[in-house]
């Protein structure tokens, strides 16, 4: 199995009632060799319009703080969501829903096998670091799960809703950028 294999396969998926109204799996994005995966929370409009995850405003703006960081999704970084297809008017997953699309996030981790997976936001930390996560007094920091390294930080769209947050979301960037410093092998 690849990740184009495994994409072909999530493109068809039927697994949950979010196929119905989607116009675009979005499946993922990003170097296939990426030590370094960014996942957020699902797809929006752009999103669903275009097919590839973070491509709407919340997209600048984190594509913005890989940049300042020397990271970049054609080059270096993976981008992925909880849910591949877009919740109407940009609800929360519902857990079946997210329930049923796991396994293909699951997939994504075993092909790429990233060193440091980063979550955007509330939905995609509590999904994969813990329940009760909480992003404003957690963020930032460093959670060893099975030899992965898991952090989060704000979601784009939290950022542009509430630009005060920006400056801790920035350090949080630069605290990832040493970190990979310390665990990954690529220059970056
Ligand atoms: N918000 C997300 O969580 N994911 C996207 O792909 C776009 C916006």
């Amino acid at each position: 199995m690849d990740l184009p294999t495994l994409q072909q396969q999530c493109l068809a998926c039927r697994r949950c009632a979010l196929c119905e109204t989607r116009t675009h799996v979005v499946f993922g994005q990003g170097a296939p060799d990426a030590e370094v995966m960014f996942v957020g929370e699902g797809p929006g409009a752009s999103e669903d319009a275009q097919g590839q995850p973070f491509v709407g405003r919340s997209g600048q703006l984190l594509d913005h703080y890989l940049e300042a960081v020397d990271l970049d999704r054609k080059t270096n970084v993976y981008i992925a969501n909880v849910v591949k297809c877009r919740p109407p008017q940009n609800r929360d997953p519902l857990p079946e829903e997210a329930d049923a699309c796991l396994p293909w996030l699951r997939q994504q981790f075993s092909l790429l096998r990233p060193k440091i997976v980063v979550c955007l936001g509330r939905v995609a930390a509590q999904q994969l670091i813990a329940p009760g996560f909480s992003v404003s007094r957690d963020h930032g920091k460093f959670f060893d799960k099975h030899g992965t390294l898991f952090m989060a930080t704000y979601h784009p769209a939290a950022l542009l809703r509430s630009p005060a947050g920006k400056p801790v979301a920035f350090g949080d960037f630069v605290a990832l950028r040493e970190k990979i410093a310390q665990v990954c092998e690529r220059t970056y």
